[in-house]
């Protein structure tokens, strides 16, 4: 008998599965076959049954791993965001949550001042294409950029981006915070001209598409850059107030100031 009370899997199934590696299988056996045999299943619901266990744990285990290398900066979800309390109409923020864009090979663009949920979206549609079954990754723009100069040490960048776009959706947030040089600008114009038509990209930024030559310094990258981003991309706008500031107002007493 084991702790449970169950009498133990024979030693050489335990051996087997665990050769295999069906740890779920392994931990309910035991149980299962107690059950199968009090209430007589048939013999192939007792497989299925196995099985279904051992492919709901690898589910799992998969998701827990794309959710960890997406490198969400927090946890946020879409479920968790007020629509009616930003500008984003409702069938835009619908689409988006659809994930249709992402099985299309098209890009999100966010652009709105601070505070307005670019970053809330851009994070939560993440988390949502995690839990579909997609690979993400999330970056700031500095980190991504970063990353490339790094990989250009060692004469890489091909290769790191390669490996960037095993990903579903490449997710490039606070673009334009840092103002870029000349050699991020490149690097930035490769990854993202690679992307194109292969993978999804999620951008967003603080600065309207007319004002991208503040933080990328030549002209002409610039435009190529803005050309491959917006071919097949939903540019989402998120307008008004601080929803930070909103809170901040709403804790202090309707807009007066704290004492
Ligand atoms: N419409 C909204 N519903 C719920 N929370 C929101 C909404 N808009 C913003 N927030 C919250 O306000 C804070 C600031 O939003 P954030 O996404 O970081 O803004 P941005 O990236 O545009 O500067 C976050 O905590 C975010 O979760
Ligand atoms: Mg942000």
């Amino acid at each position: 008998m084991t702790a449970s009370g169950l009498p133990p899997l024979a030693g050489d199934l335990a051996e087997g599965l665990k050769r295999l590696k069906m740890a779920a299988m392994r931990q309910l056996a035991p149980e299962l076959l107690v059950t199968a045999k009090t209430q007589r299943w048939a013999p192939e619901e007792f497989l299925r049954t196995l099985v279904e266990a051992e492919i709901a744990a690898r589910d799992a285990s998969n998701a827990r791993t794309r959710m960890r290398t997406a490198a969400f900066p927090v946890a946020k979800t879409l479920a968790e965001f007020d629509v009616t309390a930003s500008s984003i109409p409702q069938a835009t923020f619908d689409y988006l949550a659809s994930l249709e864009w992402i099985r299309a090979t098209e890009n999100v663009a966010l652009i709105g001042p601070a505070g307005t949920g670019k970053s809330h979206i851009l994070v939560a549609l993440g988390v949502a294409a995690v839990e579909a079954g997609h690979r993400v990754r999330y970056f700031t723009a500095a980190d991504l950029v970063e990353t490339l100069y790094r990989a250009l040490a060692d004469n890489s960048v091909g290769r790191v981006i390669e490996t960037l776009l095993r990903n579903d959706v490449v997710l490039v947030d606070e673009l334009g915070f840092a103002p870029l040089d000349d050699t991020g600008t490149q690097l930035l114009v490769r990854f993202i001209a690679a992307a194109y038509e292969r993978r999804s990209l999620g951008i967003a930024s603080h600065w309207p598409f007319e004002s991208w030559g503040r933080f990328l310094p030549e002209h002409t990258t610039a435009v190529s850059l803005l050309d491959r981003l917006l071919h097949h991309c939903h540019v989402v706008i998120t307008d008004g107030d601080s929803y930070r500031m909103k809170q901040a107002r709403a804790r202090t007493g309707g807009g007066r100031k704290p004492n």
